[in-house]
C-alpha cells in the first residue's frame, strides 16, 4: 500500500482511508456481517487510516470498528489509525441538534469514544463542525490537553474555512483538515487548500464519489430509504439529479478509454491534487472497496487530467452539497 503524510507533525497514513459512516448510518440499510468483513478487507490490504464520528449510529460505529479490530489479526490492529469525530448533539429519534465544542464538553466526547473503540488513544481527533458559541481555540486547546495526556495523538479539522484553519492552527499543531472534495465539489482550491498547504496541513478528502452520485454505479431508478442523506440532498433530487448523472456519463468515457471505472477515475483524480491528500472511500461492501482500492494503481497524465477537466468542469455540479440547513453549519462555506 502506498502512503502518505497528513501534516508537517507527520502522521504517515495509507494513500487511501476506510470512511466508516456508512456502514452504520445516513446510507439506507447496512449490514453488521459485510460492514466488519470490508473493515478486515481494507485492513489487509493495508489500509491503515479508519474514520469515524461517535454520532455515527450514536456509538454504533465506533462499536463496529471496536469489533474489526478485536477479531482483526494482531498485526493489522497494531498499524490501524482511528480517526474520531466529535461534537454533534442528537436526539433519541436521531435529528442533529446543534454541536458542543466546550473544553469540558470534548473530555466527556472523548471519555465515551475511547470506552467505545476499546482503544487507550485516538490517532486523530476533530470536532464535526465549528461550534458557533465556542472559539475554536478553546475547542482545539482542549484536544491539545487530551494530546498532553496520551488520549489523543493528533489534532484535525472538519468543515472549517480558512480563518478558522488559521485560528486554530496558532494553538496547537494540526495534522490535516476533512472536508468534502471530488470533482463535483472543488471549492477548497480557492482559499482553503491554499491555506492547508502555507500552514503544513494535510487533507482527508471526503464525499470523493460525491455519496455514490459519480462512482458511476448510480442510476435514478435507485430506491432511496427514508432518512438516507441522499433523498435529502439537492445533488440527487430533480432536475439536479439528470444533470449531474448526464456529467458521470461524459466522465465514463474517459474512464472507458483508459480502461478504468467511473469509480477508479474519481478517486485518482483527487489523488492526483497532492501527496498532502488522502482521499477517505466510503465503501461499505468488500466489491465496492476492492473498486475503490484499484483506483492506486490508475495513473493519470496530462491528457487524462485535461480530458477530465472537458467531461467535468469546476463548478458543473448541479445542487448544493448538502440541504440548506446543514449548508448553514458549514463555516468552509461562509
Ligand atoms: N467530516 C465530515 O463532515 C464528513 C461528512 C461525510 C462523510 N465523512 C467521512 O468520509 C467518509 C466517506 O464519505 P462518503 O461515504 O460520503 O463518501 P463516498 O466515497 O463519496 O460515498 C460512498 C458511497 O458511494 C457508494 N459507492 C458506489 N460505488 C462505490 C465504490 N466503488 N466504492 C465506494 N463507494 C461506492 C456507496 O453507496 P452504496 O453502498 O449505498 O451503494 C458508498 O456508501 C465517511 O464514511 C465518513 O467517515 C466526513
Amino acid at each position: 500500500m502506498q502512503t502518505r503524510t497528513l501534516g508537517d507533525n507527520g502522521l504517515r497514513t495509507s494513500a487511501l482511508g476506510l470512511g466508516c459512516m456508512g456502514m452504520s448510518a445516513l446510507y439506507g440499510e447496512t449490514d453488521r456481517a459485510e460492514s466488519v468483513a470490508t473493515i478486515h478487507a481494507a485492513l489487509d490490504a493495508g489500509v491503515t487510516l479508519l474514520d469515524t464520528g461517535d454520532f455515527y449510529g450514536m456509538g454504533h460505529n465506533e462499536l463496529l470498528i471496536n469489533e474489526a479490530l478485536r477479531t482483526a489479526p494482531a498485526a493489522h490492529r497494531e498499524q490501524a489509525l482511528t480517526s474520531v469525530k466529535f461534537g454533534a448533539l442528537r436526539t433519541v429519534d436521531g435529528r442533529f441538534i446543534g454541536y458542543d465544542g466546550r473544553p469540558e464538553a470534548v473530555q466527556n466526547f472523548a471519555a465515551y469514544s475511547l470506552q467505545r473503540l476499546g482503544t487507550d488513544h485516538i490517532d486523530v481527533y476533530r470536532i464535526a463542525r465549528l461550534d458557533p458559541a465556542v472559539p475554536i481555540e478553546e475547542t482545539v486547546g482542549a484536544i491539545a490537553d487530551l494530546v498532553q495526556a496520551g488520549h489523543v495523538r493528533h489534532i484535525g479539522l472538519s468543515e472549517v474555512g480558512a480563518d478558522t484553519i488559521r485560528k486554530a492552527a496558532s494553538v496547537a499543531p494540526i495534522s490535516d483538515l476533512q472536508i468534502e472534495y471530488s470533482l463535483l465539489s472543488r471549492d477548497i482550491e480557492e482559499q482553503i487548500l491554499p491555506v492547508c498547504r502555507e500552514l503544513g496541513i494535510g487533507v482527508t478528502a471526503y464525499g470523493v464519489l460525491s455519496r455514490g452520485l459519480i462512482s458511476g454505479n448510480w442510476s435514478r431508478e435507485r430506491q432511496l430509504s427514508q432518512g438516507d442523506f441522499r433523498s435529502m440532498s439537492p445533488r440527487f433530487s430533480g432536475d439536479n439529479l439528470d444533470r449531474n448523472l448526464a456529467l458521470v456519463e461524459a466522465l465514463r468515457d474517459v474512464a472507458e478509454s483508459k480502461g478504468v471505472t467511473v469509480a477508479q477515475t474519481a478517486v485518482a483524480w483527487v489523488l492526483s491534487r497532492g501527496e498532502d491528500i488522502v482521499p477517505l472511500v466510503g465503501a461499505r461492501t468488500r466489491e465496492r472497496l476492492a473498486e475503490s482500492l484499484s483506483a492506486l494503481d490508475v495513473t493519470l497524465d496530462a491528457h487524462d487530467l485535461d480530458a477530465i477537466e472537458r467531461a467535468v468542469p469546476a463548478g458543473s455540479a448541479a445542487g448544493d452539497r448538502y440541504p440548506a440547513a446543514q449548508m448553514a453549519h458549514l463555516d468552509s462555506e461562509k
